[in-house]
């Protein structure tokens, strides 16, 4: 949600602010604007409702003044409706100061009340312009925007990230950030500010995440950091892995297009380094210790969306490899049901974005109380992260697509290697199954080669069924929460109902949903290795097929035992039980994918959605 970029250097401030908004525009939002402290000494700024592409029409028509110091964001509406007086950035002070924000702030209005008190008025209904209004009041006591600065951040309450500067300090923006991210990228004369990476990757590869209730000042030669209170704080600067390139589209008709075939290298990239003689060993837990693994009496993970399902996968292996009891919980959920949470505890929190706030105050939460916090996120430096006692980083690249294709294998990779990790130090597997199923899961990424193979047969399947009303997906065991990420895919993409079922639960009421030709995705087990759970999914195709279902079977190449009670079947190659969700969860990609093309719908930034949902 909002994409923030500042920029303090002598490159044309236009160019750098639109093209950081553009690399920025997965983030999710419904307006965009600019302002610029112009060579002429006055700010000049300009914003529309709408796309990206609005502004910068709206800057063809009436470009703004260059100057070296400017600041942008798009913003997903909270407070007011999308409109150009509501988009960011908001002026104050005459007109003097801008000001751009991320989050909510809680108390706007009590704060609005005391600057109409105090003689303001305001022109939007946002509680961003309250901040702008306010910090623009403390700048006429203070004449100084540092200090005006931290009085006003000091007053909020919510989630800020807030980037102001004042035409009467040209060469400064000032930003600060509580619960929202913020980072700083490092140039060599010339500085910049993003929500993350990709507002400046295209400039530096040196960044560094500003920390909780921190303002950062930047000028072109200078970025300097201190706490709420004032006191000098140092960022830890790193190296983003990633260049401009790997967050453009390359040639592919959507940015998830293209990171659906990029689903192999996110598993072989989150894996490299960290299995050594067939033994998985993950140099980032080194810190917890391995008394700590064996001492863990329960895992719960935290994540919303996709990444709940992910979590659900990776609970069968580390149930099945480390002996660990593990309870899979929404974020939104957990922190308000008085969990039971102590020092044995383990909280592993998954998220792509390493921002999403439901999962932060989870995470949170759960340290407050006594326990010990893993995060698998695919962000550096991203806030959940840096709150949590280890992370383990999955290496997927950025991913700009909306819906997320391979973060999910990626994050699924991080929990088996988690989980063999833990099974090494615990001693729960021998090594004859730890070197198994290490070789199993280096296997994975060919495999899913394989199945992009079917894409043009499951594009096919999808126009055929492109003006259905619903889907239905079914699956059982670890293939439960494929038949609910498949779903959640289809919901997302192509906005029609479908929801996603343990295949055992049919008859408990799901049932009733079948007429003729509803169309049903069914993941089926191995019948090599799973023949009890594949027996009874074929008596759950049975069952549907009798009452007018049409079955799309996911099954392993050579299960015969299907084919009599599909009337389509997407084949994947042979895998363990426990690793077919990385295969089948492919083709539901890909079909969620072309029914969203086939209806002519935007597949990277699909309607009301973000890619990181960082207010609660
Ligand atoms: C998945 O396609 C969605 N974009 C959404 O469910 C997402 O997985 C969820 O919001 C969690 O995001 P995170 O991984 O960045 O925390």
């Amino acid at each position: 949600m909002c994409g923030i970029v500042g920029y303090v250097g002598t490159q044309s401030t236009v160019d750098v602010l639109v093209a950081g908004l553009k690399r920025q525009e997965y983030r999710g939002y419904d307006s965009a604007g600019i302002a610029i402290i112009a060579n002429d000494g006055t700010i000049s700024s300009a914003k529309k409702a709408g796309k990206l592409q609005a502004l910068v029409d709206e800057l063809a028509a009436h470009p703004v003044r260059e100057g070296a110091t400017g600041i942008g964001h798009t913003r997903w509406a909270t407070h007011g409706a999308p409109s150009d007086v509501n988009a960011h950035p908001h002026l104050a002070d005459d007109g003097k100061l801008a000001l751009i924000h991320n989050g909510i702030i809680e108390n706007f209005s009590e704060l609005r009340a005391e600057m109409l008190a105090a003689g303001h008025d305001f022109v939007s209904e946002t509680d961003t312009e309250v901040a702008a209004v306010l910090v623009g009041h403390l700048y006429r006591e203070t004449g100084d925007l540092r200090a005006a600065f931290a009085r006003a951040v000091i007053r909020m309450h919510g989630a800020f990230t807030l980037l102001a500067m004042h035409s009467d300090e040209p060469g400064l923006i000032v930003a600060a950030r509580h619960n929202s991210p913020l980072i700083v990228g490092f140039g060599d004369g010339e500085n910049f500010l993003g929500s993350d990476v990709a507002a400046f990757v295209a400039h530096t590869h040196r960044a560094a995440a500003v920390g909780q209730d921190q303002i950062v000042a930047i000028t072109s030669d200078a970025v300097t950091v201190t706490d709420f209170a004032g006191h000098s704080v140092m960022l830890d600067e790193f190296e983003v892995a990633w260049d401009a390139s790997a967050s453009d589209k390359g040639g592919w008709s959507s940015f998830m297009a293209k990171e659906i075939t990029e689903n192999p290298d996110a598993v072989a990239n989150t894996i490299r380094g960290r299995i050594d003689a067939g033994l998985v060993t993950i140099p980032e837990l080194a810190e917890l210790g391995d008394d700590f693994l064996k001492g863990i009496s329960r895992i719960i993970v935290v994540a919303c969306g996709t990444a709940s399902y992910a979590g659900m996968v990776g609970a069968y292996a580390i149930e099945q490899w480390a002996r660990i009891p593990v309870d899979v919980q929404l974020s939104h959920e957990f922190r308000y049901r008085d969990p039971v949470v102590d020092a044995s505890t383990l909280v592993i929190s998954i998220s792509q974005s390493g921002e999403t706030m439901d999962t932060l105050m989870a995470v949170k939460y759960a340290q407050e109380h006594g326990a010990r916090a893993i995060s698998i996120c695919n962000s550096q430096g991203a806030t959940i992260p840096r709150e949590s006692d280890a992370v383990i980083y999955t290496h997927a690249g950025p991913e700009v697509a909306v819906a997320s294709t391979k973060a999910f294998v990626a994050q699924i990779t991080g929990l088996y290697l988690f989980a063999l990790h833990a099974a090494r130090v615990r001693e729960t597997l021998t090594h004859e199954d730890l070197t198994h199923n290490a070789a199993e899961l280096e296997a994975v990424p060919a495999k899913i080669e394989q199945v992009l193979t079917t894409g043009s047969t499951v594009a096919q399947l999808a126009k055929w069924m492109s003006d259905t009303p619903a889907v239905l997906f079914l699956g059982r065991n670890v293939g439960y929460p494929i038949a609910l990420e498949g779903a959640l895919k289809l919901k997302e993409l192509a906005y029609i109902h479908s929801e996603g079922f343990a295949a055992g639960e049919l008859k408990h009421g799901p049932i009733a949903l079948i007429d003729h030709g509803q169309p049903v995705f069914v993941i089926v087990p191995s019948p090599r290795k799973s023949a009890v759970i594949h027996a009874k999914v074929i008596s759950n195709i049975q069952e549907i097929r009798a009452r007018g279902a049409r079955v799309i079977a996911i099954a392993e190449q050579g299960d015969a035992a299907v084919l009599p009670f599909a009337d389509e079947v997407i084949q994947i190659p042979l895998a363990d039980p426990l690793f077919e969700p990385f295969l089948a969860v492919i083709p539901l990609q890909i079909f969620a994918m072309e029914l969203a093309h086939a209806k002519g719908l935007d597949v990277d930034q699909p309607r009301n959605l973000a890619k990181s949902v960082t207010v609660e």
